[in-house]
């Protein structure tokens, strides 16, 4: 099979879509701490997101968590998309890495 630009493109969208980033592969390396995350969570994420996850100015993390990827969170909160503000330069990697464990597991 021959490679055409196009190929190799959506290849390479692929591979960004599921992991592969180094900010996902660091942030993976580190074990997360639930009782920080916790925290995290109620300081950076909840007015938008809700106390339950149940949404608010943002969609339901309730619904979100169960169909995507830890990666997906982790680049999520590190580069933010749609209306969600970028955390990558205001949280550190174990914040980052606390807050991704809580909603993984409060909101799966
Ligand atoms: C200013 C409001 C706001 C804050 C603060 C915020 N978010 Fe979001 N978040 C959003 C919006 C809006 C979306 C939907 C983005 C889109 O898909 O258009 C979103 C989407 C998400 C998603 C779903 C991504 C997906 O692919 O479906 C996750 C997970 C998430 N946020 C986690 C967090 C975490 C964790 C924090 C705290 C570190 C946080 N958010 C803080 C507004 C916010």
């Amino acid at each position: 099979m021959r490679w055409t630009i196009p190929m190799i493109g959506l290849a390479a969208s692929l591979l960004a879509a599921c992991g592969g980033s180094a900010a996902c592969d660091e942030i993976l390396q580190l074990q997360g701490d639930l009782t920080v995350g916790d925290i995290v969570y109620g300081n950076r994420c909840e007015t938008c997101h809700g106390p339950a996850g149940e949404g608010d100015e943002g969609p339901a993390l309730t619904d979100r968590i169960p169909r995507i990827t830890r990666c997906r969170v982790i680049s999520q909160v590190v580069d933010g998309g749609g209306l969600m503000p970028a955390f990558g330069d205001s949280l550190d990697p174990q914040d980052i890495a606390d807050v991704v464990e809580f909603v993984s597991l409060e909101f799966r």
